[in-house]
């Protein structure tokens, strides 16, 4: 059986459809250029990044591999630094760091949130002002504040009463001040397109504006010696289109912030309201750029400020997504092609490919949505619809879920999936031992790998048993 038709994918008896949101496409070699970095071309099949083309990259790199447009991810910052000039910019670092991209950041311009003593210790690897680090988590540990106020780290975002006495005890310990930031919930669960104002309690992050526990946290802060109190900061979620959740969100936490103003007669100089910009994966997705999204916040906080009667505090956000997901593909190879016949009779066309699960998690663990296209020749074949699958002992290991590829895709085609430079690499494992893929930065026609692939000796090196063998 096969799964095209003279007439056109849809003309087959039993043909998959997919998802509603997803056209079959006129040619199924075009890109759809807003879901790819901003020097991504096709140029006689071949896909072309930062003026690269990605099978000459190959040939050096090998698949699977991370490919980094640094124009485009330079871009990205700058538009963030710009439209929010009288912001602070953070790059969640947590979306994507290294040393490499540490240093990009900076030099556009942007500060850094990370949050673990391991994102730390990239930044500072990387050369970049411990005053213009904040640093994140709900849980850390003596040790991570330790050395996270030793180092005079610009900002600690508190998020619990136990974590507020252990700093007080480190800046004690250490005769240091730290600055402080403490981290609300503010009522809001914030969805792609919707937010929800009921099960935003029951979560791990912040302290509760309604129990009362934000306006406790920020007293006991302000009552601690060797705690200096910045202001308050909330974060939403990720992947938001809808700036109505930041709306209501501004408002609860300005509220908060003119209630301690006024209960507490101190006036916060700062305000950080978060990251969670939403990004292109499909076609599904139509994000707002930086600027629009200035614009937006802005009017929102002055109007807030306004109706309160306060001064504005200088307000921050931290977005990471937005800045280094479209900035990367992932290459893959493919490596089987099997169609699958379903209850029905219709045919799943199972594209496997060289990676998976262990190099992008969003689809497995968030139910995400990615598109793909060959990276390595133009096909006349008719498109079919394909699911991309990954090479893990797991039914469930899919990098995307449904695109449609041209009918004749085969072993040996490079394929690329657009917009995965935020929470793929940084969330890579070694399941199945697998070796974590390089990423390699592309520009104006030069490859170079800024983070290069494991190899088994990395694997090995922290099995103590391997050196018996
Ligand atoms: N600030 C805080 C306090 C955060 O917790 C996060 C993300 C960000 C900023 C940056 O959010 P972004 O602008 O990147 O959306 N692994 C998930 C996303 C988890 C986000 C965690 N926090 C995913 O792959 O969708």
């Amino acid at each position: 059986m096969t799964p095209t038709h003279e007439a056109g994918w849809a003309h087959v008896e039993g043909a998959l459809r997919g998802p509603g949101w997803l056209r079959p496409p006129d040619d199924a070699n075009a890109l759809v250029p807003s879901l790819w970095s901003s020097t991504t071309r096709k140029v006689d099949g071949n896909l072309v990044v930062g003026q690269v083309p990605i099978p000459e990259l190959v040939a050096n790199v090998n698949t699977p591999a991370y490919v980094l447009d640094e124009a485009d991810l330079r871009a990205r910052a700058r538009a963030f630094r710009d439209a929010f000039a009288d912001y602070d910019v953070y790059y969640a670092g947590k979306a994507f760091l290294c040393t490499t991209v540490a240093r990009w950041i900076a030099e556009e311009g942007l500060s850094l949130d990370v949050c673990s003593d391991g994102e730390l210790t990239v930044a500072l690897r990387a050369g970049l002002d411990p005053a213009r680090i904040g640093y994140h988590g709900n849980t850390k540990t003596e040790m991570e504040l330790m050395r996270a106020v030793a180092e005079g780290v610009g900002r600690i975002v508190v998020d619990s009463f136990d974590e507020i006495e252990r700093l007080e005890r480190v800046t004690a310990s250490l005769g240091r001040t730290a600055k402080v930031m403490v981290r609300v919930t503010a009522g809001v669960e914030a969805h792609t397109h919707e937010y929800i104002a009921t099960a935003h309690e029951d979560q791990k992050f912040g302290f509760s504006i309604t129990a009362g526990h934000a306006l406790e946290a920020v007293r006991r802060v302000v009552a601690a010696p060797g705690l200096d109190l910045l202001g308050l900061h909330s974060h939403i979620g990720s992947q938001i289109f809808d700036t109505s959740g930041f709306e209501v969100a501004a408002r609860r936490v300005l509220a908060l912030h003119a209630q301690v103003g006024e209960e507490l007669g101190v006036t916060l100089p700062e305000l950080d309201l978060g990251g969670g910009f939403g990004i292109a994966y499909t076609t599904q997705d139509d994000p707002s750029d930086p600027a629009q999204l200035a614009i937006e916040m802005s009017k929102i906080v002055e109007h807030e400020c306004r109706a309160l009667g306060i001064d504005q505090p200088r307000l921050s956000i931290e977005p990471g997504r937005a800045i280094v997901g479209p900035a990367m593909c992932t290459v893959y190879t493919v490596g089987t092609v099997k169609r699958v016949e379903l209850d029905g009779g219709a045919v799943r066309t199972y594209v496997s490919i060289d990676g998976g699960m262990s190099d992008n998690i969003r689809t497995a663990l968030y139910d995400a949505d990615y598109s793909c296209t060959i990276a390595s020749r133009e096909s006349g074949a008719p498109p079919v619809l394909a699911r991309v699958v990954g090479k893990h002992c797991e039914a469930g290991d899919i990098v995307v879920k449904d695109e449609f590829l041209p009918a004749d895709v085969r072993p040996g085609d490079l394929l690329a999936v657009p917009s995965t430079g935020a929470y793929c690499r940084s969330m890579a494992s070694n399941y199945n031992h697998a070796l974590r893929p390089p990423v390699v930065a592309v520009r104006d026609g030069v490859a170079t790998t800024i983070v290069r692939r494991e190899t088994v000796d990395d694997l090995l090196a922290t099995d103590l048993g391997a050196s018996d063998t």
